[in-house]
C-alpha cells in the first residue's frame, strides 16, 4: 500500500521538484503537497491535526525563511519558520509515529575551511539565517531524533527567485555585471536534490542522520555566472569578477562551503550528477518557459 507522504512548503522550488518526481513514480506515495496556505508549519495544532488527520508516514519539510539578507533585519520571522516550524513538525511526527526529513544549509559552517565540509564538522554559523537552520537541526534532533537532515548549497530551479534566473535575466539587461570571484561553493540543481531525497525516502530502511548533498564539483559564483551565460548563449554582458569586500552585503556569507558528500553516497548508493551538466538541463527548462 502507497504511504502517506506531506510535503510542506511545496510551493518552493525544492517543493516543486518533489511534486515532479513523486508524479514521475506513481503509485509510490499517496502525497499531500501544502505550502502556507493550507498548512502553516508555525501553527502546531495545524501541523498536528493535518498529520494525525491524514495519517502521514513520512514528513518531508521544504519550507523555510530562505531570504538570507532580509533574515538579519527579521530575525523573529526567521526563527519562527527555521526553529519553532520545525520543532512543530518534529513533535508532531514524533506524536502520530511519522518519520521526518528535513532541509538545512551550508550556511551553518563558518566557511573559513579549506576542504569540503563533512557531517561531523563543527558547525559556526555567521548569519541569522546560518544560526537559525543550525537551530532548527537541535530542535528537530531534540524532539525527533530519528529524523534525516539532509544539508545542501546554492539551490536554483526553474521555479521561483534564484541566482540562476537574476543572472539570466541581468545578463540580458546589462552590459557588465560584478560577481563576486572568492566565494567558493557547489550548486544544486533542486530537481537532482528531489531525486535524492526519494531515494532517501524510498530506502527498504530508515537511515536518520546527516548528510550532506549538493551536484558535484566547487566553483565561485564569479565563474557560475560566466557558466550561466555562456549555457543561455548570453554573450552582450561582460562580467567581471570582484572580492567580497567590494560587495558588501547585509548577511555575511561563507567564503568556502563546499560539502563532502561521501555518506550520502555510501549510504543510499546514489551517484551525483556534476553542477554543468545539471545547470544545462535547468537553463533549457528556464529559456523553455521564457
Ligand atoms: N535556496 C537556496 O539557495 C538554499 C541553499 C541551501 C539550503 N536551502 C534550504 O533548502 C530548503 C528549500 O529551499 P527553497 O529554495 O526551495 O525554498 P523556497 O523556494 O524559499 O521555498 C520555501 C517555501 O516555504 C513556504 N513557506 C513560507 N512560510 C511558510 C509557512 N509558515 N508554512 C508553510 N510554508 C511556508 C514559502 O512560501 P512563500 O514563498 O509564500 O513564503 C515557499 O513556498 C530550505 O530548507 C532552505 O533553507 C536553500
Amino acid at each position: 500500500m502507497p504511504k502517506n507522504l506531506l510535503v510542506t512548503g511545496a510551493g518552493g522550488q525544492l517543493g516543486n521538484e518533489m511534486r515532479n518526481v513523486i508524479a514521475a513514480n506513481q503509485g509510490v506515495f499517496d502525497a499531500f503537497f501544502t505550502d502556507v496556505d493550507t498548512l502553516d508549519i508555525t501553527d502546531a495544532r495545524a501541523v498536528n491535526e493535518f498529520v494525525e488527520k491524514n495519517s502521514i508516514d513520512i514528513i518531508v519539510n521544504c519550507a523555510a525563511y530562505t531570504a538570507v539578507d532580509r533574515a538579519e533585519d527579521d530575525m523573529v520571522m526567521c526563527a519562527k519558520l527555521n526553529i519553532e516550524a520545525v520543532a512543530n513538525l518534529a513533535s508532531a511526527a514524533r506524536n502520530f509515529g511519522a518519520k521526518l526529513l528535513h532541509i538545512s544549509t551550508d550556511y551553518v559552517f563558518d566557511g573559513y575551511g579549506y576542504r569540503p565540509y563533512e557531517e561531523c564538522d563543527e558547525p559556526n554559523p555567521k548569519s541569522v539565517y546560518g544560526s537559525t537552520k543550525l537551530n532548527g537541526e537541535r530542535e528537530l534532533m531534540k524532539f525527533a531524533p530519528d529524523s534525516i537532515i539532509v544539508r545542501t548549497s546554492w539551490l536554483y530551479s526553474p521555479y521561483g527567485k534564484n541566482f540562476v534566473k537574476t543572472m539570466i535575466a541581468l545578463g540580458k539587461e546589462r552590459d557588465t555585471l560584478s560577481v563576486v570571484c572568492d566565494q567558493v561553493g557547489t550548486p544544486t540543481a533542486a530537481h537532482d536534490l528531489a531525486t535524492a531525497i526519494f531515494a532517501i525516502i524510498t530506502d527498504k530502511e530508515w537511515r536518520s542522520g546527516i548528510y550532506h548533498f549538493s551536484n558535484e564539483g566547487a566553483i565561485s559564483w564569479y565563474d557560475f555566472t560566466k557558466a550561466i551565460h555562456r549555457i543561455a548563449g548570453i554573450t552582450t554582458c561582460n562580467v567581471k569578477p570582484i572580492k567580497s569586500k567590494d560587495y558588501p552585503t547585509r548577511a555575511v556569507r561563507p567564503f568556502y562551503s563546499v560539502l563532502d558528500k561521501s555518506k550520502i553516497k555510501s549510504t543510499f548508493g546514489i551517484t551525483i550528477p556534476y553542477w554543468e551538466d545539471s545547470l544545462v538541463k535547468c537553463i533549457a527548462e528556464i529559456t523553455g518557459q521564457l
